[in-house]
């Protein structure tokens, strides 16, 4: 009887099943009513009682053995069915390591490039009174900028909008600062656009201020000359060419040699070899008066210029609305340190 338990002990534990069928049929075999177990039960009584004692306890372990293999066989194949179910959050990520948006590369790169000549960085709220986005930038009350065209407004009487540019930003650091000033503001910024491969209602600005004693308009076009070559490469030219700002005067508007085919001509900048990339202009008088500035003691100025144009010229990016879509095969391309 002891030979017959040690073995079927033994069967017990090499036993090893990869189905819920083959794990009922080990428990019908060893435990149901017909079962090895109760047979072996029934044959006790002919144990000589000296012997009892050992047997059943013999047979007692040989009955749990066999329920715990039941139980851990049964726990093993359902944790083999869930994680062929589940994911495993274990395993090292297949993907590589986000980028960085494009949008923010070169934000990034502009801001590097002018905090190297001392200019801060400042920001301020995306909603603005008409004061701050307006009427200290010298816009006249009929100015069609303020027209429901352009602005996106929240609030009638007194006007509350969307900034449509971050010269907002300027106006609260004039008011707030004595120069010397010298600062950029980056950010978001709304116009009721319709959108296409060329415009966004919404899309991001960098604007330039400097406000000093005898600030000049040498001293805009060498900081502007500077930060075309910086970002654009060193063989980069500039030109200005006059433009109209209601808070500039004089205006200008910076054209950049052609970055892609080097000024020759090409369809980016439609064969001129030029192309377009900020506003700029010094600040009038008026505009230093309302935020606050003594014009007689200072002057300055200003720059505006749209971070998706700069980008789509890196980066020969040809439709604006790529920038919004977060398609991963778009963002995948690019690459950053910063
Ligand atoms: N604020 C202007 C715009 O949004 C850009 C600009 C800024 C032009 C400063 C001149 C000087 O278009």
């Amino acid at each position: 009887m002891k030979d017959k338990i040690g073995k079927l002990l033994e069967e017990v534990k090499a036993f090893n099943a990869d189905s819920i069928d083959q794990i009922e049929a080990f428990r019908i075999k060893y435990l149901s009513k017909k079962g090895i177990i109760t047979t072996l039960f029934a044959d006790f009584k002919t144990v000589a009682p000296a012997d009892r004692k050992e047997i059943g306890q013999l047979m007692n372990g040989l009955k749990n053995a066999i329920q715990d293999k039941i139980i851990t066989l049964k726990e093993s194949l359902e944790s083999v069915a869930e994680s062929q179910d589940k994911p495993d959050l274990t395993l090292p990520s297949s993907s590589p390591l986000g980028t960085r948006h494009p949008l923010s590369i070169v934000r990034n790169d502009i801001i590097d490039i002018f905090s190297r000549i001392g200019f801060t960085v400042s920001e301020g709220p995306e909603i603005e009174d008409d004061f701050h986005n307006f009427s200290a930038l010298n816009f006249p009350a009929d100015h069609p900028a303020r027209d429901m065209q352009d602005t996106f407004f929240i609030e009638k009487d007194p006007d509350i909008a969307l900034r449509t540019h971050t010269s907002s930003v300027q106006v609260r650091v004039m008011q707030n600062t004595e120069p010397p000033i010298r600062t950029i503001s980056p950010g978001r910024v709304f116009r009721n656009e319709a959108i296409s491969a060329r415009a966004h209602c919404i899309f991001h600005q960098v604007e330039g201020l400097y406000v000093d004693t005898d600030v000049s308009f040498a001293d805009l076009k060498q900081t502007l000359y500077y930060f075309a070559k910086e970002l654009f490469g060193e063989k980069t030219e500039t030109r200005f060419r006059p433009s109209y700002f209601p808070f500039t005067e004089p205006s200008a508007e910076m054209d950049i040699s052609c970055n892609i085919c080097g000024g020759k001509g090409c369809n980016i900048c439609k064969y001129t070899g030029w192309v377009e990339i900020l506003g700029c202009g010094m600040v009038d008088p008026n505009v230093l008066e309302l935020c606050g500035i003594d014009s007689k003691k200072y002057t300055g100025f200003a720059f505006g210029m749209g971070i998706e144009r700069i980008t789509m010229l890196k980066y020969q990016i040809n439709d604006l609305r790529l920038f919004f879509e977060n398609d991963i095969r778009f963002l995948d391309q690019f690459k950053s340190t910063i």
